[in-house]
Formats: structure tokens, C-alpha cells, sequence
């Protein structure tokens, strides 16, 4: 796998295309982006805009080609433009899609929901992760006639205004009775539990801790468990955010390992292969109230995302997809593993192999992170410094061997770059400030 460490890779096309639409951007898209995928806070050569994308390939405006280890922040799950995927959405498009009531599909899919995770009895649809995340409180509170919500610090559970990372343009109000406490930290749950008292109307809880910025660390079973009994002994509701996560590592909750159960639980992202969608699950205790709370949206029950929901969920149960995301998942870890050490770099890669995160020792400005996705990105990976990623079922041994091979030479670039790296300034800034 070794290649020579002085090659130069051939180098993309320049990124006219790109630097054009960032200055139409400018004018008409606040900052010229926003959220998730605005390319502030990624290495300088970073694309902002892609023209396409097939299989586990994505294009840019300018028509470089990547192996994508993003999959489009979790959505793509066996693969762009999937074809068993993409017909069932468009023959459901050609058929209708919104009409005054929603199809028969919605039934379906409910049903093979319920069939398929083993903890809900019921489906309501949307279309964000933080749809479903919001819900899920709404519902909880409904039931329990309770304020409290408690959450681990550090998580993300979406973009409205009770959980926004940035709070700007938010009221201390909207995150109103709201504890938090540490992930897999037994004694901080109890503390916030203690303070919650009797007003403690739900945990939500991200399946594994994949925060941002740091090492990803896998749930503990006392955690997990200590969380089920506090919830039962006080009538509270257990959510599980399983928005990024859900679908890549079971093919039920990711606690389904454990045995430990939630009350609600919260999928998007992979649900329908990228196609717009979002599911609330839920157990029959919280049926009366998840019927009694008022949440609608124009889109929540179009039919098309719903046929590539119901086609996506036959491809989890029928096909090896699981197995064979583990199998590239662990090539990657291990082929990475062995080029990082070929160049003396102390690489940590953490979380479950199929939504790895790298991040390199000794490295408070993420300087080293930011040269080594850059490298990477001009050798047509498609890394990121900072965010876990994910694999896609159609990756292939090849491409991951292609990572490899460019990761050997990102290392080596790395090491000749390292004296003169400098700390991107907004990252800077943020690390500074934590
Ligand atoms: C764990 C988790 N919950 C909720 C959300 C919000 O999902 P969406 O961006 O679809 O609103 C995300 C998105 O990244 C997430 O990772």
C-alpha cells in the first residue's frame, strides 16, 4: 500500500466554477452560507458547491471528483442516485405526491417501522431530524405534564431554537428547563436527576456520544441502563436520538445490543436513502399523548420520500448492507492505522467503523487535522477535521484502498508541510473559546 511519499497527487481543477458562486452567494445568501454546510470552518481548498453525485462519489461545481467519507452529513447510506431507491421515488413522483391527504404509503411504512424496531408501536412522519427531535419533547411533556428535559452536554440534537449549538438570535426561554448533564457519566445524571425532582418530564440521549470537535466514545451499560431505571422509577420518557446514527450500526435502535429500550426514539438523516424524510417511533405508553399534541408541515406526508423510505428499509433487512459497511470500515481503520504510523503520527480514530472521526494528538488548533483533510481533498477524498464521518454501502474495497493510498501520501505531505502550518483562524477562535 506504501506509495512513493514524494508524489505530488495530480492536482484537481482549479475551482473557478466555485470561487464564482461564492461571490453570487455572497449577495443573495446570508454569509454566503449557512449552517451544516457552509465551508467556514473546513480547510481553504474545500469545495462549497456539488454539481452531482453517483454511488459514493460526489462532484464539484467544477468537476472534481471525491470519494465522499461525509455522505452527505448521514443520508447516503447505500449510495447516491441508488437505483432501487431512486425509482421507487420516482415512479411514486410521477403517481403524486402531495395531495390533501397523504397515500396509502404512509401506512406501509408506518408498519414496517413498528415491524422493524422493536421498541415502537407507532410512526409519526416529518422531514428534519430536529422535527422529529422537538416532537419527541412535545410528546413527553404531554404525557408526563412535566417541564424538565435533560440532555449531555455537547450534544446535538438539531437546530431550533430549545437546542441550537449557537444560541444567538435564541431566548434564554427557549432552552427553559433544560439540565444537563455529562455522557456516561453516572454521578452528573444523577445530579441533574436530583434537581430535576418531580418536574422531570424526559432524558433525550444520542445513541453513542458523537459530538463534535473530540473523540467519539461508545454508550456505557450503566449509563444506558441507569437512564431506563430513572426514567421508569419517575415516570419520565427515555428518547433516543437516532437521527445520525440509526440505520448504520443495527437494524434496530443502536441500543438494541444493550437491551435497553427507549420510550420515543428519532430517526432522519439515512431513512430514506437522502430523500427528505424524518420518523418519530414510539411505545404504546406514549400513544395517547403523541395523539393529543398538534404538529403538521406542507410536506411532512408526501408520498415520494416515503417509496424510497419503504425501499431503503427492504434494502436494510434483505441485503448485507450492515456487514458490509463493518467489513470497509475496518479495512479503513486498520489501513489508516498503519499509514499514519509509517509516518510517525499518532492518529486517533474513534466511534464505531462505519462512522469514524479522526483527529490527531496533540493538536489543541487542529492544525494538523486541517493539512491532512486538505491533502487528502486533493487527492480526491473527501475528509473532514472535525465531524465524525460515514461509510456507504457503496463503497467498495477499492475505494477504500484508494483512501488509503492517499491518505499515505497526505502523511507525507503533512510531515514536510508541518513547520509552516498555521491554525485556521475560525477555528482558532472556537477552540480558544471552549
Ligand atoms: C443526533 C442528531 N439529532 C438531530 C439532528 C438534526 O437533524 P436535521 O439536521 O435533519 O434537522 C442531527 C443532525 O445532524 C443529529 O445528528
Amino acid at each position: 500500500m506504501a506509495t512513493d511519499p514524494a508524489a505530488v497527487p495530480p492536482s484537481p481543477a482549479p475551482r473557478l466554477v466555485d470561487q464564482q458562486l461564492r461571490t453570487r452567494a455572497q449577495r443573495v445568501i446570508p454569509g454566503g452560507m449557512y449552517g451544516h454546510m457552509s465551508t467556514a470552518l473546513l480547510p481553504g481548498n474545500y469545495p462549497q458547491f456539488f454539481s452531482h453525485a453517483r454511488g459514493a462519489h460526489v462532484f464539484d461545481a467544477d468537476g472534481n471528483r471525491y470519494l465522499d467519507l461525509m455522505c452527505a452529513y448521514g443520508p447516503n447510506l447505500f449510495g447516491y442516485g441508488h437505483e432501487s431507491i431512486d425509482r421507487a421515488f420516482t415512479q411514486q413522483l410521477a403517481r403524486g405526491d402531495l395531495a390533501p391527504g397523504p397515500s396509502p404509503l404512509m401506512v406501509d411504512l408506518a408498519e414496517q417501522l413498528v415491524a422493524l424496531i422493536a421498541h415502537a408501536r407507532w410512526a409519526m412522519f416529518c422531514k428534519n431530524g430536529t422535527d422529529a427531535t422537538t416532537m419527541a419533547l412535545m410528546v413527553a411533556r404531554a404525557h408526563t405534564n412535566r417541564r424538565i428535559v435533560i440532555r449531555c452536554a455537547g450534544s446535538y440534537h438539531g437546530s431550533a431554537p430549545w437546542c441550537t449549538p449557537i444560541a444567538r438570535g435564541t431566548l434564554p426561554e427557549d432552552r427553559a428547563h433544560q439540565l444537563s448533564c455529562t455522557y456516561n457519566d453516572t454521578a452528573s445524571l444523577q445530579t441533574a436527576l436530583d434537581a430535576a425532582g418531580d418536574d422531570l418530564a424526559a432524558v433525550i440521549v444520542t445513541p453513542y456520544r458523537h459530538d463534535a470537535f473530540r473523540d467519539q466514545a461508545a454508550i456505557e451499560r450503566d449509563f444506558a441502563q441507569q437512564l431506563r431505571a430513572a426514567c421508569n422509577l419517575r415516570g419520565a420518557v427515555l428518547i433516543l436520538d437516532e437521527v445520525r446514527a440509526g440505520l448504520r450500526l443495527q437494524r434496530d435502535t443502536s441500543w438494541s445490543v444493550l437491551g435497553v429500550e427507549p420510550d420515543l426514539s428519532c430517526w432522519g438523516k439515512a431513512l430514506a436513502n437522502g430523500h427528505p424524510l424524518s420518523a418519530l417511533l414510539g411505545g404504546e405508553r406514549l400513544r395517547a399523548a403523541a395523539s393529543s399534541i398538534y404538529v403538521t408541515g406542507s410536506f411532512w406526508y408526501a408520498a415520494a420520500p416515503m417509496a424510497a423510505a419503504l425501499e431503503t428499509l427492504r434494502l436494510v433487512r434483505d441485503s448485507h448492507y450492515l456487514e458490509q459497511l463493518e467489513h470497509l470500515g475496518e479495512r479503513l481503520r486498520h489501513g489508516l492505522a498503519a499509514a499514519a504510523h509509517r509516518h510517525g503520527f499518532e492518529f486517533r480514530q474513534t466511534g464505531p467503523v462505519q462512522m469514524p472521526l479522526f483527529l490527531f494528538a496533540d493538536d489543541p488548533d487542529l492544525r494538523l487535522g486541517f493539512g491532512w483533510c486538505s491533502e487528502m481533498l486533493d487527492r480526491g477524498i473527501y475528509v473532514h477535521p472535525w465531524h465524525n464521518m460515514f461509510l456507504c454501502a457503496a463503497m467498495t474495497a477499492a475505494d477504500i484502498d484508494a483512501a488509503v493510498e492517499a491518505a499515505d501520501g497526505a502523511f507525507a505531505a503533512l510531515n514536510r508541510a508541518r513547520p509552516g502550518l498555521e491554525p485556521h483562524p475560525g477555528i482558532k477562535a472556537l477552540m480558544s473559546s471552549r
